[in-house]
């Protein structure tokens, strides 16, 4: 068990709170605040408990130097709505500096303030030590709540660790718990769905999984290399020809290990990649050859709720067709609404998938959603975390 926020008296201590605020943004506006959200509880607690509270963050790729494109103050402003109170915003381009300290060390309970994205600084993506200890400079206890986040070994997730104690936020805490009781102590039968393009990103993870589902499903563009290593004819759907190799291997382990692993049996395909271009039905041996597979077709959608129907525990991690795309949304609209309606526990592997079931107004269904992308799919693969592993054990 890691030791969380509870395991400390805050009174008269500051804590430096890593979070993950790298939010969508579109023309210098917040699109999806979901990870704002998802860090309340921890800064509410911190506030009643009399801490003073510094919060960091990365926001987006600055490659080491400022860009005010990335800049963290509009985060600061979301913040202050939903706290009801001033997140004081320390906008320096230095990231830390003595002003910043002063301003730190001039904060009264309750206050909490917000320093400039960490990856202003090239020594950030360095796990530099010496700037991970100007960051700890900033508090007393260093909380990890960027879940999102924990599988980079950055100075703001990991280095500052080295100089202060290190204990986790609430989000982490419950990530940890769905995710983790979701692949290490599962009710069963316990279901995946795969979804994406590449195999080659997942392989790590479904081959992982591999020894702990009874049902692997396999949706998204990645099914269309299965098919061509099956022989099947695709079109001129996606072809990650560097996975060819691996999905026949996934094929192969799949049987060995006795897993019921699903591939869709119809797809839709279309002409060409856009919403109103002309598309039909096809099984998945007669996809014609001037056409590419955008999503899975109704008797797939069958299939695989059917199966899903016996589950008690479902991970889901990416998107079975391009719902980005109105006409093409309809098979990830139907898994999301058959998670929607079992009796089994939900998780959502973050980024597409995530975004999928909150644009279906499905969130609110779903046992938990995580707020990680990578990070949720490198855990889900069984890999230590960098960000979790330093956070100290009870
Ligand atoms: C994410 O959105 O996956 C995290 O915030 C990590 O961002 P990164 O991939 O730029 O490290």
């Amino acid at each position: 068990m890691k030791k969380t926020i509870r395991d400390v008296k805050w009174e008269g201590r500051t804590a430096v709170m890593r979070c993950d605020f790298n939010v969508p943004l579109k023309d210098g506006e917040i699109t999806d605040d979901t990870r704002i959200r998802a860090a309340l509880p921890s800064i509410n607690y911190l506030i009643d408990n009399g801490a003073r509270i510094v919060l960091m963050s990365h926001l987006g790729r600055p490659k080491g130097k400022p860009n005010h494109e990335f800049s963290l103050a509009p985060v600061a402003a979301r913040l202050s709505e939903y706290l009801g109170k001033e997140v004081k915003f320390a906008a320096s381009d230095a990231v830390v500096d003595e002003d910043v300290k002063k301003a730190a060390s001039e904060l009264a309970a309750g206050d909490v303030m917000l320093i400039e994205n960490v990856r202003y600084r090239a020594e950030e993506e360095k796990n530099d030590h010496d700037f991970a200890g100007e960051l700890s400079e900033l508090g007393d206890i260093f909380v990890q709540e960027a879940f999102g986040t924990s599988h980079r070994a950055h100075a703001s997730t990991t280095g500052i660790a080295a100089f202060i104690p290190a204990v986790s936020g609430f989000l982490i805490e419950k990530e940890l718990k769905f995710l983790g009781e979701a692949v290490n102590d599962p009710e069963r039968p316990f279901a995946a769905i795969m979804g994406g393009a590449k195999v080659k990103d997942k392989i790590a993870v479904i081959t992982s999984l591999l020894d702990k589902v009874d049902i692997l499903i396999i949706g998204g563009g990645m099914a269309y290399t299965f098919f061509k290593a099956q022989g099947y004819s695709i079109g001129t759907s996606l072809l990650d020809e560097e996975g060819l190799d691996l999905a026949k291997n996934i094929l192969d382990l799949a049987k060995e290990k006795g897993v019921n692993f699903l591939l869709p049996v119809d797809v839709v395909a279309a002409d060409e990649f856009a919403n109103d271009s002309p598309h039909d039905v096809y099984a998945v041996d007669s996809i014609p050859e001037n056409r590419m597979g955008l999503d899975i077709g109704p008797a797939t959608i069958k299939l695989f709720s059917d199966t899903l129907a016996e589950a008690k525990t479902v991970v889901w991690n990416g998107p079975v067709g391009v719902f980005e795309m109105e006409n093409f949304a309809v098979g990830t609209r139907a898994i999301a609404e058959c998670l929607a309606g079992l009796d089994a526990t939900t998780v959502i592997g973050g980024g597409d998938s995530a975004a999928a079931v909150t644009q279906f107004g499905l969130a609110d269904k779903m046992t938990h959603i995580s707020t990680g992308g990578g990070a949720s799919l490198e855990f889900l693969e069984g890999k230590e975390l960098p960000g979790i592993a330093v956070i100290e054990d009870k």
